[in-house]
């Protein structure tokens, strides 16, 4: 049984520094309008403007905590009038702390009491709030007639964010990203109204919302499909403890397992990736996780090809497999002991004040398979720096596109989510215990990327806005996180929020 602390948590309460000097105009413009707020002399105003990221710190001037749509849109009319930039914030699980403004002085919109998951039993549609969080939405969906989405992993995720950006997870290669369950939204706009926002109505505005969501509006209340909880589920993890030139061969492996150039190759039921973590003397332990949605018999076949080449590179280090319910398979089989460390023993049911930081930078890449010298410079840098980071880290790369997965399915221009192409999401974390991170860790981290695209021709590789690095300037956000997709985006920006009322260092039109 392998234990890994990879995330940490630390419960984190700050009590207020006093109360302010007199009213603020926007705290008045609140007040006025019966709009609850966190006041800057509470604890609710220290924990709420707190990001999930504690290496990031900024202060808002003012937190709305509405509980109704009429409230949202009157904060929304409040910062306009007087010239206040406006971020939403469901979850709070952003890595840049954009919810909070990613700098200081914002009006910050806090979703928490839209937290309710409703199943029309009829059409099996799901009406969710953006607060509400993802383990508390499985629960909810499970209960509602045993249905499910596929989303990421996290319990504590909230909707909001997550799925207006992405929403990868552990199901994903089957079943698709979160937002492709969206059927429609409610929005507040920049100017104060709501508007729906679907496949029918406002339809620039849906594509935009799908992708880039957080520069557009503030999301109300959403509608998904949703399937069956999938029935059979085996979760599966083999780790590797290896040398250089058996990571490389084992990355090859991969590569051709994921990218289709094996026989058989990853059929659609197999969702897979990778751990990667410090090892000792100088070797790197490579942990292949994964969950399988069909028998135990298919998941022996058809994970075969790829364990078959591993297991001769050697270093394995004994396997588990489980077969388990749905809900267990999100949890990472916690209930059963099978591998319960990964979230502290988080539960899937998370309270209202629920509160999980971590202090880290992070850096995302979206990847084909990597030529021959792009895996070289990729092993090279991890095997010259890994061992001796100045911070902890910890690397997933998941295959959630290629050959056989769902996310191509779906057509690359039909929702400005850019990656459709890209098999692989990779996820480079550095990270500290707890406040002050060492900024060691990023000059570390940042040759990563550019060894690996200097090896592919320098080519531009794209990156994930739901890993937000907030080191890229405003205009490599924008290419990265949006690619091809930036110029629409920019154009619809330009029609429905002309005054950038909605605005973080890196949204669209910015
Ligand atoms: C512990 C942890 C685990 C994670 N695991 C995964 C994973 O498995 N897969 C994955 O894909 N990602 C994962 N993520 C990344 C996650 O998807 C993003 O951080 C996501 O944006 C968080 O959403 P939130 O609502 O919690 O965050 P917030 O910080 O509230 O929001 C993030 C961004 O979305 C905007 N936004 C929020 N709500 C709205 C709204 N209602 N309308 C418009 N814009 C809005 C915010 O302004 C901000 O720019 C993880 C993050 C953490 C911290
Ligand atoms: C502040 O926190 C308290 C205790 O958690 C809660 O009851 C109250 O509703 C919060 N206020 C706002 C505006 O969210
Ligand atoms: C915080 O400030 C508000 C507005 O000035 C005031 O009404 C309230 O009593 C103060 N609360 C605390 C805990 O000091
Ligand atoms: C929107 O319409 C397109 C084209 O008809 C269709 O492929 C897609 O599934 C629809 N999406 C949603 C969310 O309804
Ligand atoms: C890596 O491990 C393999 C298998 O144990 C061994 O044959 C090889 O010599 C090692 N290579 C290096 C560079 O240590
Ligand atoms: C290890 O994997 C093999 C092949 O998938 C499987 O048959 C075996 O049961 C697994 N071992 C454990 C302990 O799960
Ligand atoms: C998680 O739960 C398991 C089994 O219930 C226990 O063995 C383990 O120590 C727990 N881990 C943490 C980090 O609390
Ligand atoms: C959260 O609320 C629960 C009860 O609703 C309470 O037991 C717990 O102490 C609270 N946690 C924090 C961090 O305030
Ligand atoms: C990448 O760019 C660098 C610097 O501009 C250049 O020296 C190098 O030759 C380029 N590499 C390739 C493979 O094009
Ligand atoms: C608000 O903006 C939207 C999008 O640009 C527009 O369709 C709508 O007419 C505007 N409403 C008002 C009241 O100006």
């Amino acid at each position: 049984m392998f234990k890994l602390h990879l995330v940490h948590f630390l419960l984190c309460i700050h009590f207020a520094n006093g109360a302010p000097e007199g009213y603020l105009p926007i705290i008045s413009c609140l007040e006025e309008s019966n709009i609850p707020q966190d006041y800057p002399n509470t604890s609710n105003f220290s924990q709420d403007s707190l990001d999930y990221n504690l290496r990031l710190n900024f202060t808002p001037i003012a937190i709305a905590v509405p509980s109704t749509v009429p409230q949202v849109q009157a904060a929304v009319n409040c910062a306009a009038k007087l010239g206040i930039k406006v971020n939403p914030k469901s979850g709070g699980h952003s890595y840049a702390g954009h919810s909070v403004g990613g700098e200081d002085g914002h009006l910050v919109v806090d979703l928490k009491y839209f937290r309710e998951t409703k199943v029309d039993s009829a059409t099996n549609v799901a009406t969710i709030g953006p607060g509400a969080r993802l383990g508390n939405i499985a629960l909810d969906l499970y209960a509602q007639g045993e249905r499910a989405m596929a989303h990421g992993i996290c319990p504590g995720v909230g909707i909001g964010g997550h799925v207006l950006h992405g929403g990868q997870g552990y199901s994903s290669h089957t079943y698709g990203l979160l937002l492709d369950f969206l059927v429609s939204a409610e929005v507040v706009l920049a100017n104060g109204s709501v508007a729906t926002a679907s496949n029918t109505s406002n339809p620039d505005l849906f594509w935009a919302l799908r992708g880039a969501g957080m520069s557009f509006g503030i999301v109300t209340s959403m509608e998904f499909r949703t399937i069956p909880a999938p029935p059979e589920n085996i979760l599966f993890y083999y780790p590797y403890l290896w040398n250089q030139t058996q990571a490389h061969a084992g990355w090859d492996a991969w590569q051709a397992y994921c990218g289709g150039e094996t026989t058989p190759i990853i059929p659609p039921a197999m969702n897979v990736r990778w751990v990667i973590v410090d090892g000792d003397d100088g070797l790197l332990l490579f942990l292949l996780e994964g969950a399988f949605h069909g028998s135990i018999e298919d998941f022996d076949l058809s994970i075969a090809p790829l364990i078959d080449v591993l297991d001769e590179i050697g270093g394995f280090q004994g396997n588990v497999t489980g077969v388990v319910g749905w809900l267990d398979a999100l949890l990472y089989a916690n209930s059963n002991g099978l591998y319960s460390n990964w979230d502290n023993n988080q539960t899937l049911e998370t309270p209202l004040n629920y509160t999980a930081h971590a202090t880290f930078f992070a850096k995302s890449l979206m990847t084909r398979n990597l030529s021959p010298a792009g895996v070289d410079a990729w092993i090279n840098r991890l095997y010259a720096t890994g061992p001796t980071s100045p911070t902890g880290w910890y690397f997933i790369v998941a295959a959630q596109g290629g050959p056989t997965s769902y996310v191509p399915t779906v057509p690359a221009d039909s929702t400005s989510y850019a990656h459709r192409h890209s098999i692989y999401e990779w996820q480079l974390v550095a990270q500290t215990n707890s406040p002050p991170f060492n900024d060691a860790g990023i000059t570390w981290l940042n040759p990563f990327v550019s060894d690996i695209e200097a090896a592919e021709s320098n080519l531009t590789l794209g990156m994930y806005y739901n890993y937000a690095d907030p080191t890229l300037s405003k205009e490599e956000a924008h290419e990265r996180y949006w690619l091809q997709h930036y110029g629409r985006l920019a154009e619809i920006k330009k029609s429905v929020d002309p005054d950038l009322v909605f605005l973080n260092p890196q949204t669209v039109g910015n």
